[in-house]
C-alpha cells in the first residue's frame, strides 16, 4: 500500500515536473559551521571568508598568535584579502583567543 502511494506519488512527480519550483524540493543544510563569537569576529567575518569557507580558519589545529599571523600576511599579501592595517591587530587578537594554544 505504502509503496502503491508512493509510486503514484512518483509519477505525479514526474508527470507534473515543470510545475515543482526548485525551492519547494531542497532544503538548505543546516549544519554550516560559524565563527565563534567574540572581540573582532566582524573582522573575520567581513575578511576572511570571501574567498572560501570559514572551515578553513575553524579547521585548523590551535595556532599560536605568530602562526596566525603568518596566514592572516599570506592572505593579504600573496592573494589580496581586504585588509587595513588597524583591523590586524583586533583580527589576529580574536584568532589567537578563539582558536589559538
Ligand atoms: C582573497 C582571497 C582570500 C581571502 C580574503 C582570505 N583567504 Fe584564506 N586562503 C585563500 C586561498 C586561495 C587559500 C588556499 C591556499 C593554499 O592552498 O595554500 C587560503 C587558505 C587559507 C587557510 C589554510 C591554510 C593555508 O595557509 O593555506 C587558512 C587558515 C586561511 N586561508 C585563513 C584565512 C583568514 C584567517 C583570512 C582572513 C584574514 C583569509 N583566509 C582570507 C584565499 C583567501
Amino acid at each position: 500500500m505504502k509503496n502503491a502511494f508512493l509510486t503514484a506519488s512518483l509519477l505525479l512527480l514526474t508527470t507534473a515536473g515543470s510545475g515543482v519550483k526548485a525551492e519547494d524540493e531542497w532544503t538548505l543544510p543546516t549544519a554550516e559551521p560559524r565563527l565563534k563569537e567574540g572581540a573582532g569576529v566582524e573582522v573575520a567575518t567581513t575578511s576572511c571568508v570571501l574567498c572560501h569557507s570559514v572551515d578553513y580558519v575553524t579547521t585548523q589545529p590551535p595556532l599560536s598568535r605568530d602562526q596566525w599571523k603568518t596566514i592572516v600576511t599570506k592572505m593579504q599579501q600573496k592573494f589580496g584579502a581586504p585588509l587595513n592595517a588597524e583591523k590586524i591587530d583586533p583580527l589576529l587578537d580574536y584568532l589567537a583567543k578563539n582558536y589559538g594554544k
